[in-house]
This record gives C-alpha cells, sequence and structure tokens, in this order.
C-alpha cells in the first residue's frame, strides 16, 4: 500500500498552497481540549511543509454537529495549535469554502498556516457532495492527506476533492500509521498476542477475523468478554450481552477456541454507583461485572509482559475504567503493555478510548511503539476493508 502513495518529500512547495486534511477531532468539553495528540501528530506534516514555503491550508471535521452548532467550531483547536506550533503564523477563517476564505489564503505569506471551519457544518462533506469537492479542490495547488483516523471516510475532503488535485501526497502521520499497521496486519511479528476489550463487537468482527488466524492469543476483558463467556454457558448475571453477534462469537470459538483467553473473575457490582465486589467464575443474577479480576489481571499480564519477543496489539479498555473502582484492570494491563515494549516486543494501541485508557494508567506514549490516531478507522484498515482516504491518494 505504502509503495504505491507518494510522500511529501517527493515534491517542491516553496509558494505553493497545499490542502492538508488533518483530523483535529479531538474530545472537547466546558470550551477545553481533553486529548491533543491527533493535532500533535500532524505537526511534523505541518511544519515540514511550513518550513518549506508552502501555504498550508488545514482541513478537518470536528464532531456530528448538525449544520452550523457553535460548540462545535474548529476555533478553540486554531488556538492550541498556534500555541504549539513554533514557526509560524496560525490564523482561523470561520468558513471552509467560499469568498472570506479565498481572501484569507490569498493573503497568505510562505509558511503561513490557515486552519478552516469544521467540514461538517456543511452536509454536503459527508455526502461527498461533487460541487463541495470541487470548492474545496480550487483552493489550493497541492494536496496532502495526514487524517489516517479519518481515511475510512468517502467524504468531499477525504476523497471528491483528493481526486481533484494532479499532487496528492501522504502526510508523515499517515504513513507512518500505514506502515505499522500494515505490519500488523500481513507480517507481525510472531507471537502476535491481541488484547480486546471495550464495548462493541460489531465494530471487531473484521480485524480479529483478520488477525485471529496469525495471532498466538487473543485476551478478552471489557463488555465484550460477557458475550463470549456467556457463548460459552457461563453466568454472566446482568452484564451487557450483544444477543445479535452471539452466534459469530460461538463459531470464532469453535474455531479458534484454544486461542481465546476469558476473565476467570471479574469486579461486579449490581450498577456503577452501588459498591462491588470481587468474584470468581459465574456472575451472580443481580451483578453485572464491570472490570477483570485479579487472577485475570495476573493470568493476562504473564502472557502481555512476555519475554520481548513478537508483538502486542491493544484494542479497548479492561473494564469501565473511568470509574476508579473499575479501573485496575485497565491500569494493570497498560503497565504489561509498557512492560513488553521495555523488554523488546512491538506494541500498538488502537482505537477509540484505548490511548486514553493508557494515560490514565500512567503509561506515555514514549513507552508504546505506535499509538494510533484511529479509532474506526484503524479497526477497518485491520480487517482489510476499503480505504477511500488512501484509495484517493493512491498512484496506482
Ligand atoms: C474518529 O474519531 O474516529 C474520526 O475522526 C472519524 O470520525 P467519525 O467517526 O465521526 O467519522
Amino acid at each position: 500500500m505504502l509503495r504505491s502513495i507518494s510522500a511529501i518529500e517527493d515534491s517542491k512547495y516553496s509558494g505553493k498552497t497545499v490542502l492538508i486534511r488533518v483530523d483535529f477531532n479531538v474530545s472537547i468539553s466546558d470550551s477545553t481540549i481533553g486529548e491533543d495528540y491527533r493535532i500533535r501528530m500532524s505537526l511534523p506534516t505541518i511544519e515540514y511543509l511550513s518550513k518549506r514555503g508552502a501555504k498550508i491550508i488545514l482541513a478537518s471535521h470536528l464532531g456530528r454537529p448538525r449544520g452550523w452548532q457553535s460548540g462545535y467550531s474548529l476555533e478553540l483547536v486554531a488556538k492550541r495549535l498556534s500555541s504549539i506550533v513554533r514557526t509560524a503564523k496560525v490564523g482561523f477563517v470561520n468558513n471552509c469554502i467560499g469568498n472570506e476564505v479565498s481572501d484569507k489564503i490569498n493573503r497568505l505569506e510562505n509558511g503561513d498556516i490557515l486552519l478552516l471551519e469544521n467540514l461538517r457544518f456543511y452536509k454536503e462533506e459527508e455526502a461527498n457532495d461533487p460541487e463541495f469537492a470541487r470548492q474545496l479542490g480550487s483552493l489550493a495547488d497541492i494536496y496532502v492527506n495526514d487524517a489516517f483516523s479519518t481515511s475510512h471516510r468517502k467524504h468531499a475532503s477525504t476523497y471528491g476533492a483528493a481526486r481533484l488535485f494532479d499532487t496528492r501526497l501522504a502526510g508523515f502521520n499517515l504513513s507512518r500509521e500505514v506502515e505499522y499497521l500494515s505490519m500488523m496486519k500481513e507480517n507481525p511479528i510472531k507471537p502476535l498476542k491481541i488484547m480486546v476489550g471495550g464495548v462493541k463487537i460489531k465494530d471487531k468482527i473484521g480485524a480479529l477475523e483478520n488477525l485471529l488466524p496469525k495471532a498466538e492469543k487473543l485476551l478478552l476483558g471489557g463488555a465484550v468478554a460477557y458475550t463470549f463467556l456467556k457463548a460459552k454457558g457461563m453466568k454472566t448475571g446482568i452484564s451487557p450481552i450483544d444477543e445479535e453477534h452471539l452466534s459469530w462469537v460461538t463459531k470464532a470459538l469453535s474455531m479458534y477456541g484454544d486461542k481465546i483467553l476469558l476473565p476467570s473473575d471479574h469486579i461486579v457490582a449490581s450498577s456503577p454507583n452501588e459498591g462491588y465486589a470481587s468474584i470468581a467464575r459465574d456472575i451472580p443474577d443481580e451483578f453485572a461485572g464491570f472490570d477483570i479480576g485479579n487472577e485475570t489481571v495476573q493470568r493476562y499480564s504473564m502472557e502481555v509482559g512476555g519475554d520481548g519477543s513478537g508483538t502486542v496489539f491493544w484494542n479497548g479498555p479492561m473494564g469501565q475504567f473511568e470509574i476508579a473502582l473499575f479501573s485496575n484492570g485497565t491500569i494493570n494491563m497498560a503497565k504489561s503493555v509498557a512492560l513488553a515494549f521495555w523488554r523488546g516486543s512491538k506494541t500498538l494501541i488502537g482505537g477509540g478510548d484505548t490511548l486514553e485508557a493508557m494515560k490514565k494508567s500512567g503509561v506515555s506514549e514514549g513507552e508504546v511503539s505506535h499509538v494510533s490516531t484511529g479509532g474506526g478507522a484503524t479497526l477497518r484498515f485491520l480487517a482489510g476493508d476499503e480505504m477511500p482516504g488512501l484509495n484517493a491518494i493512491n498512484r496506482t
């Protein structure tokens, strides 16, 4: 895949206008940006192009707004960006197409950076509307995709507009993602151990189907594990069960049962606010599981921490880690992934809440070989699904 995508080193930039599709879809609450990993991961591309004299236009979505909703404005992100980019001026324009945008672009000096307003304020973005794509495409000379995490979407900014450019390139962040995740998907250093938690089985099926034949072990936690336990005939109390995917789970167990590890003890409660108990094996009728128990932590840690060989992929927390009482499993497993890295394993973390869980556990980005910026995109890529944003910049 990477071989057929051109990297940004391959072009000349001075005085050229470059449209970079970034993914600045970060969490914001009470007008404060939470984790800014996605912003920071695009800095190498932005600064590289800025230093080479490009006039940079950044385009992103933020959340899933319904029309123009001020709470979804990217203005706050522009402020954050301007505090971390030291080499150039960062401006913001409160639209992403139209005269005001063109005027601001015309006034850019070489090296300047301009962030456009949320693309999803226009429904035409997600509809991949040709006229909207044309207007985005007319803003610049060169297109760069540095938004791996949104490359599973066939939207105007990731697909329609990209295809209108003669020069369309991959940013450093996107290239790094494709390189690591291709290694995982096609040729992981063995043994491959996969640890999966979180809530939705549906989102993980494709990736698991692709990775399970190559994996030595699949360790399950989070809500996902209860559906597997139920399919094995264990009592799961009032834990959430994904009835819709019970038959897929039963099939996976019959094909790969010897590789699949399930929790042998649990931290249970009748509701998240009602005290808790630690129990082994079957979960009583009035309780739901909220975290993996200590025995499970020890079993899983031995597998993941390992001897420093092979690859570890972690997707999804082991329990409701946002609540302190139920965070022990996730915290300890994050530490085991860090230990595997220090011992020499390739470790990859990706998807949804996993980065947040890692940070909460006190594990830093430097203690993991690769932290993917992607949630859905990472799982879709590992499943071998179509990635329109990558196809759009592919030369073949
Ligand atoms: C993500 O957060 O996974 C990406 O930014 C894509 O967002 P979306 O799921 O709203 O398309």
